[in-house]
């Protein structure tokens, strides 16, 4: 493909993100703050990363806007969507993530960013408690009044394109369900007969972003996108959709380690993660049907590096276990520990222990903003369906596991993946040649 097939970025973006809470404020103030050149988007691949493009001579590394037309940070225009009423500077000085300093400057923009009523379904999130809701009848009715809110945003704001973000609390396990899920008709009759237990809010949301043309991005573990049926609306919609779930801290860490174990042909006979957290989010993922999405996404990691059907010898009885646990001190500031038990010649067992002090919205915040503008840039690209080159950003990436896909996780696999994309979309040749 040639760049010149990639339609312009003009006009502005809109980015509407489900959730006003610790990583939407951080992710927009963050934005609002760096157009004023008052803070530096640190962490953003759009913002930072340069790949390389052509090959020998021609040569050159070039950071991405200079490869492929992507919004700039001065045309985003922001919405949300929240249970809770506050507006984001509320919300913003609620979360505690960030210093009045990096927050006063942008207080104007942020006050006038005041939530939507939120498509919500309290037993899909049994600890949030906030009565800026929806009183919609069905689930249908949860999809019409979400469309018509993307459409007023569209309209008031003059927006050209709009992108939606869910970056709301992680919602029970919803497995996938061959009755419901399977085809977009199915999806739709559940819709309309208001079949609450297999259709989840952040469904309807994410039903109401293609129906509106806008790609849709699943943050949290939900199932929300990654079921046939959307796929198969994304596709007859042709909009992108990624997910799932943000890969910041120790997914981040597993699915970068994981590889230097797997390329050394070392053996790995189990792997403990545990962390604590204090903010909103821990006490969600307290319950623990909310918690059980969350370990499902966590846990498929290891086993596609380091695959035990390919080295039994290493990889054949690996114990993976993954915890969170509420600690309201901490807040927002996660740390997580690993135990990793690998061995080596001979069988001889050794320990690798990791403990990261990290922020978990300050993580996640770039990846919101590098997966609104590349979604954005993949629409105008004409790429549509499941974005596997997003599988970067996300701990749980979406693939065909109807038809024995299997996901890739390894970090720089996914990095490759996304350099190519930029690559063609730019209209360069895709390869893997060494950096
Ligand atoms: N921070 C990270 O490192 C990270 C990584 C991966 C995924 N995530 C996920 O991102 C999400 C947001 O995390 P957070 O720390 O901002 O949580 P948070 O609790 O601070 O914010 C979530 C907000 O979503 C709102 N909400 C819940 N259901 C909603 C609905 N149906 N419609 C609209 N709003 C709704 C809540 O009221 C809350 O204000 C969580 O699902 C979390 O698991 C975060």
């Amino acid at each position: 493909m040639k760049q010149s097939e990639v339609a312009p970025a003009t006009g502005k973006l809109g980015i509407m993100v489900v959730g006003c809470g610790a990583v939407s404020t951080t992710f927009i103030t963050g934005v609002l703050m760096a157009r004023k050149g008052l803070a530096k988007p640190i962490g953003a691949m759009t913002q930072y990363d340069k790949i390389r493009v052509g090959k020998n001579a021609e040569k050159k590394y070039l950071h991405y806007k200079d490869i492929v037309p992507l919004a700039e940070l001065k045309d985003i225009v922001f919405a949300t969507w929240d249970v809770y009423p506050q507006n984001a500077y509320q919300a913003t000085i609620y979360a505690e993530v960030l210093q009045p300093k990096d927050i006063e400057p942008v207080r104007d923009e942020l006050e006038a960013i005041r939530p939507l009523k939120a498509a919500f379904d309290k037993n899909y999130a049994k600890r949030i408690d906030g009565d800026n809701v929806k009183t919609c009848l069905t689930r249908w009715e949860m999809v019409e009044e979400l469309r018509q809110d993307i459409r007023n945003f569209k309209q008031q704001t003059r927006c050209s394109r709009v992108v939606v973000l869910w970056a709301a609390s992680t919602e029970i396990y919803v497995p996938y369900n061959k009755q419901y899920h399977k085809t977009l008709a199915q999806l739709e009759q559940a819709m309309k007969d208001d079949v609450r237990e297999q259709i989840a809010p952040s469904m309807c949301y994410a039903y109401a972003a293609l129906a509106e043309s806008c790609p849709f991005i699943m943050g949290a573990p939900n199932t929300t996108v990654d079921i046939p049926a959307m796929w198969e609306f994304a596709e007859k919609m042709r909009m992108p959709i990624a997910g799932k779930d943000f890969k910041t801290g120790q997914t981040l860490v597993k699915s970068g380690f994981a590889p230097i174990i797997k390329t050394r042909n070392l053996g790995l006979a189990g792997w403990f993660s545990t962390n604590i957290l204090g903010n909103r989010d821990g006490l969600v993922l307290d319950e623990p049907a909310n918690f059980h999405t969350k370990e499902v996404s966590k846990l498929s990691t290891l086993e596609t590096i380091c695959k035990a059907d390919e080295q039994p010898d290493l990889y054949g009885d690996i114990y993976h276990k993954v915890r969170i646990n509420y600690y309201p001190p901490r807040n927002d500031n996660k740390e997580g520990w690993d135990n990793i038990d690998i061995f080596g010649w001979m069988g001889y067992p050794m320990q690798i222990k990791i403990n990261f002090l990290c922020r978990d919205s300050i993580l996640a915040a770039p990846l919101l903003l590098d997966l609104a503008l590349l979604s954005d840039l993949a629409a105008r690209a004409g790429r549509y369906g499941t974005q596997r080159f997003l599988s970067f950003f996300m701990k749980s990436p979406m693939h065909d596991y109807t038809c024995g896909e299997e996901a890739v996780n390894n970090l720089f696999e996914q990095y490759t993946m996304l350099k190519n994309a930029i690559r063609e979309i730019g209209g360069y040749e895709a390869d893997e040649e060494i950096d």
